[in-house]
């Protein structure tokens, strides 16, 4: 038999043990601090777009999250689905979100861009992924205070193609003038709790097992008075820094719930190889780059009078 003060050592190191396997388990999260609180007023504005919605409401507010690097991208969507046109009647208005960068010169640049182009709204917080949950509130902030009277907002990113024309139509058609959102539906997400995924989020930042419903953050639509109430509401909701999570915490919030826009799908944020017939059906497609964007759109452009044969 082992004398007392062995067992004792043997006892000592299996608990030593099991707090070690704890608190790899639990991220070491009683050693993190706060937590990020957001603040609805987080930040001013650093520039502003030239636009007066009072005097001649949108229909539709397409606003773009983008960064300092991708002009190329943002040329390429002002040539193309950006550049603003009335569709049936109805005006569309495209904006670019920024938030600031340390590069001297890509600042003096953007703000330039903004100069000559007045379609950036741009807020000072650092422009990392970590902050776009940041840099949508900013979208929504921005409808709130200068663009309440726009019906329609789409929230997307710069690699996408978005077809202007067939998501009017599905909106008129739609006749929802409230509460509405749509895009692509995730209504059963889970978080994903392993620390090489990019989409990995801590117990300590999402203690919950499942996420609210929410639409994909790569585009998403919604009825103009949504954007004044989860502005209203985003101090309410714990931050997260997916963004699309964050909005969808705010809806759940609202009691808003997501609603399809078609009964075929139109949204594809795993993307979608390019025939002109199919994109006459769709509303945004994920992973397109800035070339593609503009030869896809002079394809769908040139075709808009023609039939495409049934499936
Ligand atoms: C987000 O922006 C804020 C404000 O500029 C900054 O303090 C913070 O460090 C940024 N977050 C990250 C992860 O860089
Ligand atoms: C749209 O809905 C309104 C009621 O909300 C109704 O009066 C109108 O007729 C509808 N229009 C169409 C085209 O369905
Ligand atoms: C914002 O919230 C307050 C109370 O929480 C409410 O009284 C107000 O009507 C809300 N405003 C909007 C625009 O939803």
């Amino acid at each position: 038999m082992a004398p007392v003060k062995t067992r004792w050592i043997y006892f000592s190191l299996v608990v030593l043990g099991a707090l070690c396997l704890y608190f790899s388990m639990h991220d070491l999260s009683i050693f993190k601090g706060e937590p990020f609180i957001f603040k609805k007023e987080y930040g001013r504005f650093l520039q502003l777009p030239d636009v007066d919605c009072g005097h001649s409401p949108p229909f539709l507010v397409l606003l773009v999250t983008s960064s300092h690097e991708q002009l190329f991208a943002r040329t390429a969507i002002r040539k193309t689905w950006g550049k603003e046109k009335v569709v049936r009647g109805k005006r569309i208005k495209t904006f670019f979100l920024l938030g600031t960068t340390l590069s001297e010169g890509a600042s003096r640049a953007v703000a330039q861009e903004s100069q000559r182009h007045r379609d950036i709204i741009q807020k000072d917080f650092v422009d990392v992924y970590l902050n776009l949950t940041l840099k949508t509130m900013m979208g929504f902030e921005w409808v709130h205070h200068f663009c309440p009277q726009a019906a329609f907002v789409m929230k997307t990113d710069s690699d996408m193609f978005v077809n202007v024309y067939y998501l009017v139509e599905l909106l008129l058609k739609k006749n929802r003038t409230s509460r509405f959102f749509t895009g692509f539906l995730k209504m059963n997400e889970l978080p994903i709790r392993e620390k090489r995924n990019k989409w990995f989020v801590s117990r300590y930042e999402y203690p919950w097992d499942k996420y609210p419903p929410f639409c994909s953050g790569t585009a998403y639509v919604f009825s103009g008075d949504v954007a004044s109430q989860v502005y209203n509401v985003s101090e309410a909701v714990p931050f997260i820094k997916l963004e699309d999570v964050f909005v969808g915490l705010c809806l759940a919030r609202l009691r808003i719930g997501l609603e399809e826009l078609h009964s075929e799908q139109t949204f594809f944020p795993a993307g979608l190889s390019f025939s002109t017939c199919r994109f006459k059906k769709i509303v945004a497609c994920h992973f397109i780059q800035p070339q593609k964007m503009l030869s896809y759109w002079k394809a769908l452009e040139s075709s808009l009078g023609e039939e495409c044969p049934a499936e």
